[in-house]
């Protein structure tokens, strides 16, 4: 595995003739990261690249930018063993030099939600993502659809700008009990552990109550708030019902749907989401 710092040295390990897919992260690599290495090979790849870097453009001044965790030497070693062809680990100098000044921001999907939340976040992902591509040039670039609406954003930048890549999008891997796998789940103590897998539940719950032809938005809302209100130590930032489209709300229950949820579990943030694909 080659592993590049500067733009120069990421850009001189593509190998020419092959089909080169680009895995962005931010480190502190778990299944669920490792599964968009196999789907990007799934999928025709026979050059992976990925990225690790804590991108703090799209951290808010009170969010966990400093706390982030890491752990270069095992990310290393994890993505030596997915036989992982270039490893880019760009430092904040090579990411953002001293005078840059421009930012990509993506309109209406990008404002509910996570966008309203964390103001700021999507416009940093955008531009980090943007600039990945740019140094990598992947034909390929895969992302999970845990953070359903970051998936969103980079497909609406990648259309409204003509981004020469084609985008694929990996189902959300998860623990035995429903946690979706998430580099933040290290945060939590072993009290807090226990209490996680609530949102999942919740979303389940909703999901079921689609199934059940109960098609009114805010009845649903409120029977996920309810499960997670039931349980003490965990605060419910926002549990929705969205058009995955728009994230904003459905206008048609025939259409596909996507339940997301943010909960605070202690100093903790988690998300998750389920879609519901009709035919
Ligand atoms: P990070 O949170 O490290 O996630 C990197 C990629 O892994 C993202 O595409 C994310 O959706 C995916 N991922 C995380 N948990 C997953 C899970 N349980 N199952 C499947 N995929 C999962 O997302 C980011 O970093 C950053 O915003 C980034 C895109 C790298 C830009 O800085």
């Amino acid at each position: 595995m080659i592993v590049a710092t500067t733009i120069a040295e990421a850009r001189a390990a593509r190998a020419a003739g092959k089909t080169i897919a680009l895995v962005p992260t931010m480190g502190f690599l778990h299944e669920g990261h490792l599964s968009l290495i196999d789907a990007a090979r799934e999928n025709g790849a026979d050059f992976i690249a990925v990225s690790i870097f804590v991108n703090p453009k799209q951290f808010g001044p009170k969010e966990d930018l400093a706390s982030y965790p890491r752990d270069e030497a095992r990310d290393t070693a994890l993505l030596e063993s997915k036989a992982v062809d270039l490893l880019f680990l760009p430092t904040l100098d090579v990411m953002y030099p001293p005078g840059s000044q421009t930012t990509v921001s993506v309109g209406a999907v990008a404002k509910p939600l996570e966008g309203e939340r964390r103001p700021g976040h999507f416009d940093g992902v955008a531009t980090v993502v943007l600039k990945l591509f740019n140094i990598i040039q992947p034909d390929l670039a895969v992302f999970g659809r845990k953070d359903a609406q970051q998936c969103a954003v980079i497909e609406r930048m990648v259309r409204d700008l003509d981004v020469p890549v084609r985008l694929l999008f990996a189902e959300t891997a998860r623990e035995h009990d429903g946690l979706a796998m998430s580099s933040r789940n290290s945060y939590l103590s072993d009290d807090e552990r226990k209490l996680a897998p609530a949102l999942h539940r919740a979303l389940r719950a909703g999901e079921d109550a689609i199934a059940h032809n109960i098609h009114d938005v805010s009845a649903i809302e409120t029977l996920m708030r309810q499960l997670i209100e039931e349980t003490p130590g965990i605060e419910v930032d926002y549990l929705a019902l969205v058009d995955p489209e728009t994230f904003l709300p459905p206008a048609d229950f025939r259409r596909d749907l996507l339940l997301a949820g943010a909960v605070r579990i202690g100093r903790t943030r988690l998300i998750d989401n389920i879609r519901i694909a009709r035919a």
